[in-house]
């Protein structure tokens, strides 16, 4: 018997494709929409040939509320697993009003259209960047919880929205994920992160170094209070990261209690912890040179993922190894992502 359809947004972006695919592999009928703003048709054939499969997929923006009320009446879906927001934290200072309309205004649409066709399950793409700067590691849900940049307050804004709405709606299910620092790639190596431009991130950064892309990592400081003094961070791999949704949602369909948890590992890493890893997964050096610290980033930061497994019987499995070999494989067979349609041989 076929699971329920489920509707991705965002669906063509680093987490989306690999949640897409994850859900598939459980059984569910997907319909992806996305705009393209971050992100490249070629994901679709790639998940093509992934899935023997033709994607269901629709281009509609989240804050079209015609085009996406369009979309519910011919698939009817069961739930939504809503990823479309802008996500680049410098970006979202430089240009706030663009995060809130496009993240805020985006998901109220999305709510009100899943509203009007009789659609009350949500699982929303939060951020551990809600927890502001941490007063205390590991970070569990009860934290506290603070906005220290215009994306983060989008993140922080779409929690409490559906918080208050299934609290004035009790027929709404929703489920927060507050997501670490997903990184990685599909083990096939044909889908990836393609930051667009020059990487905010760590990892694609490295990547592009190892590639040979970019000649040297900026690394943003030695002299936190960690282990070396670079930054600590809770890498998860987007396979396991994509898993804790396929969890989220089966929770929701089977139950009517709204929820928020953690995806993480639990386990920190310093910047050079992730060089050191990254050139022996890949073989590569990624010479770097120390520099200023960057605005707004914090000393360390990783989570408690107890709650996670004991609600929703998901942990992370993949370590740090992992994660650095499957990003390799994906950046040496795409060194210029998906702007080269055929993968490099
Ligand atoms: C990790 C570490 C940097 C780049 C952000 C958002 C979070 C999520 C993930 C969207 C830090 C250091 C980085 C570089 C470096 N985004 N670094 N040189 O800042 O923990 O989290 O991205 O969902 O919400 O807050 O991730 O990968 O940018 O940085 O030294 O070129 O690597 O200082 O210690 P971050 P990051």
């Amino acid at each position: 018997m076929t699971k329920p359809t489920i509707l991705l947004t965002g669906a063509t972006g680093y987490i989306g494709s690999h949640t897409w695919l994850a859900l598939q592999a459980a059984g569910y009928a997907v319909v992806g929409i996305d705009n393209f703003s971050n992100s490249s048709a070629e994901v679709l054939t790639r998940l093509e040939r992934l899935s023997g499969r033709t994607p269901v997929f629709e281009q509609v923006d989240v804050c079209d509320a015609a085009a996406l009320g369009a979309v519910f009446a011919r698939h009817r879906p069961a739930a939504v697993v809503h990823f479309a927001a802008f996500k680049a934290v410098g970006e979202s200072t430089a240009k706030p009003l663009d995060y809130y309309r496009n993240n805020i205004g985006g998901l109220i649409n999305t709510c009100e259209v899943m509203r009007q066709h009789g659609c009350t399950r949500i699982v929303f793409s939060s951020s551990a960047t809600v927890y502001g700067v941490p007063e205390k590691l590991p970070l569990d849900e009860q934290a506290a919880l603070s906005a220290v940049n215009p994306y983060g307050a989008t993140k922080l804004m779409g929690e409490t929205i559906l918080r208050d709405l299934g609290a004035a709606e009790p027929a709404w299910q929703t489920a927060a994920l507050r997501y670490f620092n997903p990184v990685g790639a599909h083990e096939s190596g044909l889908i990836g992160e393609d930051p667009s431009g020059i990487p905010n991130n760590l990892m694609p950064f490295v990547a592009q170094v190892a590639v040979g892309r970019r000649a040297r990592l900026q690394v943003f400081g030695n002299d936190y209070a960690t282990h070396d003094g670079t930054g600590v961070r809770d890498y998860i791999h987007v396979q396991d990261l994509a898993e804790g949704h396929v969890a989220a949602l089966r929770f929701l369909l089977a139950g009517s209690e709204s929820i928020t948890v953690n995806l993480g590992t639990g386990q920190g890493y310093s910047v050079l912890d992730l060089v050191k890893a990254y050139e022996a997964a890949s073989g590569r050096a990624v010479p770097y040179d120390i520099v200023a610290r960057r605005a707004g980033d914090v000393a360390a930061c990783y989570a408690d993922p107890q709650l996670a497994k004991d609600k929703l019987g998901w942990q992370a499995k993949h370590d740090l190894a992992r994660m650095c070999e499957d990003s390799w494989r994906w950046q040496s067979l795409n060194p210029k992502g998906f702007a080269q349609q055929e993968i490099s041989a």
